[in-house]
């Protein structure tokens, strides 16, 4: 494929662009691909309308941007696959719906996150990203002093214990999850961006559990006024679905989280991310 249809679209909002002129289904080739992962690194969230893909033509477009992981509950629970459903309705409730970054609680969480959209309810369901450089730079120059080197110990945290992790399986199966990521990771609050260099302030909502070297309510706190700060519809971009879209997003220097409104009609969304 060339690039002399591709029109990056950047949305009037603080991030994200809409990508046309093209078709994800065959392959990008070199000049493609390079052309998008520029436009994703510089507007962290690209939507592509209108991209219904086979479950390997998403597999086959995100190895563009690395290579698909594996994610951790799907390989304790056996499964080999990269694509994952998510999916709420009747019983199943939305689990996503608080801001949050994926996988944060491994040492080296996904860098890339893609989400297609195979069932949306008539209203709600959208998706919003939170652009976590203007966060940073709409900080006091006092905040950005005390917060510069910082160390944040992440683990996946309660909620994602009871409502993601203990409905898998048995109490076993919980326990066998807390002993092997319960410890969690260790990630700089305050951090440069590996491909664009800016600046910005790595939040992960509910996986944040501590602040290194800190009280733990005064880190707590600390981490609180950030996600209220960061919870300013001025920093977010919100996409309205429909069945088909694709969106890709840099997942260090974005959160996301879910508009769950839509809830009990249901929502299913393949997905997948890269490292
Ligand atoms: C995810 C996620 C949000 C959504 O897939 O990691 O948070 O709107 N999804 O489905
Ligand atoms: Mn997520």
């Amino acid at each position: 494929m060339t690039t002399e249809a591709l029109t990056i679209e950047k949305l009037d909002a603080a991030l994200g662009a809409t990508v046309h002129g093209i078709d994800l289904r065959e392959p990008l080739g070199t000049e493609c691909a390079q052309a998008l992962r520029d436009a994703l690194f510089e507007h962290q969230v690209l939507f592509f309308p209108g991209q219904p893909l086979e479950d390997e033509q998403i597999i086959d477009f995100a190895t563009n941007f690395g290579s698909p992981n594996l994610y951790p509950l799907v390989e304790m629970l056996g499964g080999t696959e990269s694509l994952e459903t998510v999916a709420d309705g009747g019983d199943t409730k939305p689990v996503a719906g608080n801001w949050h970054t994926d996988v944060t609680w491994i040492q080296e969480p996904p860098k890339i996150g893609l989400l297609n959209a195979r069932i949306m309810p008539d209203k709600g369901g959208d998706t919003l990203w939170c652009d976590l450089y203007s966060v940073y730079e709409s900080l006091p120059a006092a905040m950005r002093e005390k917060i510069a080197s910082l160390m944040v110990g992440h683990s996946p945290g309660p909620y994602f214990y009871n409502q993601v992790v203990a409905p898998l399986g048995d109490d076993n199966f919980l326990d066998r999850f807390k002993e092997r990521y319960g410890d969690g990771s260790r990630h700089e609050l305050v951090r440069d961006h590996y491909v664009t260099g800016r600046r910005l302030v790595y939040l992960a909502g509910g996986f944040m559990d501590h602040i290194e070297d800190m009280e733990l309510e005064e880190g707590r706190a600390l981490l609180r006024e950030l996600m209220n700060i960061a919870d300013d519809p001025r920093f977010h971009v919100q996409y309205e679905w429909q069945v088909g879209d694709l969106a890709l997003w840099d997942e260090r220097s974005t959160m996301h989280r879910q508009d769950p409104s839509h809830w009990p009609a249901r929502r299913t969304m393949r997905r997948c991310t890269v490292s």
